[in-house]
C-alpha cells in the first residue's frame, strides 16, 4: 500500500536535512586552522563589542563555505542572510539588501565572483566605510544620496577567487582557501550524519562512504541518504560495509569517488586527444557539459588525486589516470 508521508513527518524530514548542518565550532568537523582562527576573531570582536572583519572563503564547492557562514553567525548570535553573485542583477538589488541588514548581521554573498560591476561598486562604500552610496534620477537632475549603514560582517565565498577583482579582494581582512576534507573527518561527518537520520552504521560501513565522498561534506551526505534508502529496502536498517558497497556500486561511483561525468571526462581526453592537451572549450563541446561546470565542480578534484592537470596548453591526463582506466600509455 502506498505511504503518503504527513505534513508532520515532511516537516521532520525537513529539519533533519538542516540539522546535518553543524551549528557551532565545536559540532563543525575538519578545517581545523580556520576554525581556531575564526574563533579567536570572533571572541576579539564579542570582547571589543564591534563586528567582525569582512571574510572572504573561496575554495571548490561542497566544502561547508555556507555551513560556515552560518557557524560565524550563530557564534556570534547574530542573523545571516543569505544571498548569491547571480541573484543580485541590479545596484538595487543589493542596496535594498543592504538597507534591510540590522546591526551585527552576516551577510553570505555566494558566488561572490559573478557579481556584476555596477552591484561590486555598491559593496566598496558598503565594506569599507559602512555607507550605502546611491544615484537618485538620471541625467541633469541626478543626485547621489548616502545612507549609512548599520555595522555588518560579509562573508563572501567564492570557488574562483581569480576571478574577483583586486579592489573587492583587498576589501576582506580575512581571506581563506577551504581545503578537501581528510578521510577520518569525512567519516566522523558520516557517523554524525547517521546518527542524525537515525540509521545504525558500522566502522567500515562509514569508512566505505567515505572513500567515496571526494573530501566533500556534501557528497558524503548525499551518499549516505542514497545508502541509507538502499538499507532501509535491501538491508536491515544499519549500514555495514556490505550493504555501503552494493548502494555505491548501483549509484555508479567508484573506489575513487568518480562518477559517470568524471570517466567520461578522461576517457574523451584519452580518447579523442591521445591524453590531451585539451583545451576547455573544445572539452566543454566534446561532453556537452557546461564549461563552468567542468572547470568549478569536476576538474578540482580530478587535479587533487593526480588524474588531470591544466597546464596553459589544455588539459593534460596523467599516467596514473591511464593506470587506474587501464590504458596503455602512449
Ligand atoms: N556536515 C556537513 N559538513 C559538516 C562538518 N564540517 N562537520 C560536521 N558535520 C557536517
Amino acid at each position: 500500500m502506498e505511504r503518503i508521508i504527513s505534513d508532520l513527518e515532511m516537516a521532520n524530514e525537513v529539519e533533519i536535512q538542516k540539522s546535518l548542518r553543524p551549528k557551532t565550532f565545536r559540532e563543525y568537523i575538519g578545517q581545523t586552522n580556520l576554525k581556531e582562527k575564526m574563533s579567536i576573531y570572533i571572541e576579539a570582536a564579542k570582547k571589543r563589542n564591534t563586528t567582525v572583519d569582512h571574510i572572504l572563503l573561496y575554495g571548490p564547492p561542497g566544502l561547508g563555505k555556507t555551513t560556515l557562514a552560518g557557524v560565524i553567525a550563530n557564534e556570534m548570535k547574530a542573523n545571516l542572510k543569505i544571498t548569491s553573485g547571480p541573484i543580485l542583477d541590479k545596484a538595487g538589488d543589493l542596496a535594498a539588501i543592504l538597507t534591510s541588514l540590522e546591526e551585527n548581521d552576516i551577510l553570505f554573498i555566494d558566488e561572490i565572483h559573478r557579481l556584476n560591476s555596477s552591484v561590486e561598486e555598491i559593496l566598496y562604500p558598503a565594506m569599507e566605510d559602512g555607507e550605502l552610496d546611491i544615484m537618485i534620477g538620471k541625467g541633469p537632475s541626478a543626485r547621489s544620496i548616502r545612507i549609512e549603514l548599520p555595522p555588518f560582517t560579509l562573508v563572501g565565498a567564492t570557488t574562483r577567487a581569480g576571478l574577483l577583482s583586486s579592489p573587492l579582494r583587498d576589501r576582506f581582512g580575512v581571506s581563506h582557501k577551504m581545503e578537501y576534507y581528510n578521510n577520518d573527518e569525512i567519516k566522523g561527518i558520516i557517523i554524525r550524519g547517521a546518527k542524525i537520520l537515525g540509521v545504525g552504521i558500522t566502522e567500515e560501513g562509514a569508512e566505505e562512504i567515505s572513500k567515496r565522498s571526494r573530501g566533500t561534506p556534501r557528497i558524503a551526505n548525499r551518499l549516505l541518504k542514497r545508502v541509507r534508502d538502499y538499507c532501509d529496502i535491501k538491508g536491515n536498517g544499519n549500514i555495514d560495509k556490505n550493504i555501503a558497497n552494493k548502494a555505491l556500486d548501483m549509484l555508479g561511483v567508484d573506489e575513487n569517488g568518480l562518477d559517470d561525468l568524471d570517466r567520461n571526462i578522461v576517457n574523451s581526453i584519452i580518447e579523442n586527444y591521445d591524453g590531451g592537451p585539451v583545451g576547455i572549450e573544445t572539452l566543454s563541446l566534446l561532453l556537452g557539459e557546461d564549461k563552468r561546470t567542468l572547470e568549478e565542480v569536476y576538474e578540482p578534484y580530478l587535479v587533487k588525486i593526480g588524474f588531470l592537470k591544466r597546464t596553459n596548453r589544455g588539459r593534460v591526463v596523467t599516467p596514473k589516470a591511464y593506470q587506474h582506466f587501464r590504458k596503455v600509455v602512449k
